[in-house]
């Protein structure tokens, strides 16, 4: 099968790619732009991307394309409609850059706090000023507030409690007992955390549910001085609130994500938050540590070697949780040619739609038993036709 990597990808995974049999075409210099001529030129099986938008363009230039491998979290840079729509698989590396993410988190809380890079820059224009930078507030006995209590949350939370932090904690799914199960202080809601918290640090994913997750109100509920960061994705934050926030209440920031981010690579980036002074800002490099990567290398190989070999796919993020399915056909069936045509001769001809289909065989290979999701109800007369066939065992119809 050919593969075709967008992205800087591991050396590892190339050769594990290679070693299982596929055609590696390795472009990791791909942009939003020339990905579809790419694609249009190269007609891979399979995309691995990391943060290179892949539009409905460059999806529909693969005619051959059946998997999108995210090498990494966050897919909101691929438009899974558009996949979705032609049958294409999604998959993504969930948590395997957890660690990474929280170590930048850590990084860019102590920035805040010591102003670790103004006191750099200072010292590299030969100036020296304890003075000013012995104004740090310190972390111990403060409170920490994390917004998402997924896998890179948690990361976050636990270095946060090495520190002799109180950590707090809000997500749309927590609940009182589910929190003291992770150890956290529950917040029942976000304006909560955002009083409670001397530091809050973002850890959720980009979907319609979460942009602007933290708004206007938000940044008027937390605390003056407080630190915010975000390493999730610019998309949850109103940019234009935390500038706000930042000039008039002296909210410190370290931000890894920002709204209008370029992808990969070297670009223009004149945002104007990134030049306030308390924003510390990063180039969205959280999952970028060798060990990460390796890590992400590894689980991108894994979901396409089982992919060739099982045709399932592992961490797929756009098959439907719900269907249009109403009933449940269930056909004991002699593993014979023909007879699960007869069945779904019978179905087509009753203008009834399969919605999912399942058929296992039983040891020996003589008999089957296939379940059929079917939008609408069969009649009898439709089942007793089913049953004229002489190789169905036995016939069950249910409501779902
Ligand atoms: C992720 O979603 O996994 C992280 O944000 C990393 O993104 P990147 O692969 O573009 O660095």
């Amino acid at each position: 099968m050919k593969v075709l990597i967008a992205d800087k990808f591991q050396a590892n995974g190339i050769e594990a790619l290679k070693s299982a049999g596929c055609e590696v075409v390795f472009e990791p210099y791909l942009s939003a732009d020339s990905i579809a001529d790419a694609m249009q030129q190269h007609q891979p099986a399979i995309l691995i991307v990391r943060s290179t938008k892949v539009s409905a363009k460059a999806i529909a230039a693969a005619e051959l394309l059946n998997l999108i491998v995210r090498a990494g979290a966050g897919y909101d840079t691929i438009d899974i409609a558009a996949a979705s729509r032609k049958g294409i698989y999604v998959a993504n590396c969930p948590g395997k850059n957890s660690v990474a993410v929280a170590e930048l988190v850590w990084g860019l809380i102590l920035a805040c706090d010591r102003r670790i890079p103004d006191q750099t820059l200072d010292l590299r224009n030969q100036a020296w000023n304890k003075k000013e930078y012995s104004k740090a507030r310190g972390l111990y006995g403060r409170t920490l507030g994390i917004v998402g209590t997924g896998r890179i949350g948690m990361e976050v939370a636990h270095r946060g409690q090495a520190f002799g932090m109180n950590v707090v904690a809000w997500s749309r799914s927590l609940s009182q007992e589910k929190a003291g199960e992770l150890g956290v202080g529950y917040c029942a809601d976000l304006m909560e955390l955002a009083s409670a918290s001397d530091v809050i640090s973002v850890n959720v994913a980009a979907n319609s549910d979460t942009k602007h997750l933290i708004d206007e109100s938000f940044v008027k509920a937390m605390k003056p001085g407080a630190f915010f960061i975000n390493t999730s994705r610019g998309s949850v934050v109103d940019q234009a609130a935390l500038e706000r926030g930042i000039d008039e209440k002296g909210i410190r920031a370290g931000l890894d994500v920002f709204a209008n981010e370029p992808g990969s690579g070297d670009k223009e980036f004149g945002e104007s938050i990134v030049g306030l002074p308390g924003v510390y800002g990063t180039h969205h490099v959280g999952a970028s540590t060798e060990q990460a990567q390796s890590a992400i290398a590894e689980e991108a190989v894994r979901v396409i070697i089982q992919f060739i070999e099982n045709g399932n796919v592992e961490n797929c993020v756009n098959i439907a949780t719900s269907t249009p399915a109403n009933y449940l056909l269930t056909v004991r069936h002699l593993n014979l040619p023909g007879v699960l045509a007869h069945v779904f001769q019978v179905i087509g001809d009753a203008k009834i739609n399969v919605e999912e289909m399942q058929n296992v065989i039983y040891d020996g290979a003589e008999a089957a038993c296939a379940k059929i999701q079917l939008g609408n109800e069969l009649s009898n007369d439709d089942i007793e036709k089913m049953k004229t066939n002489s190789n169905v065992l036995s016939l069950e119809l249910n409501r779902l």
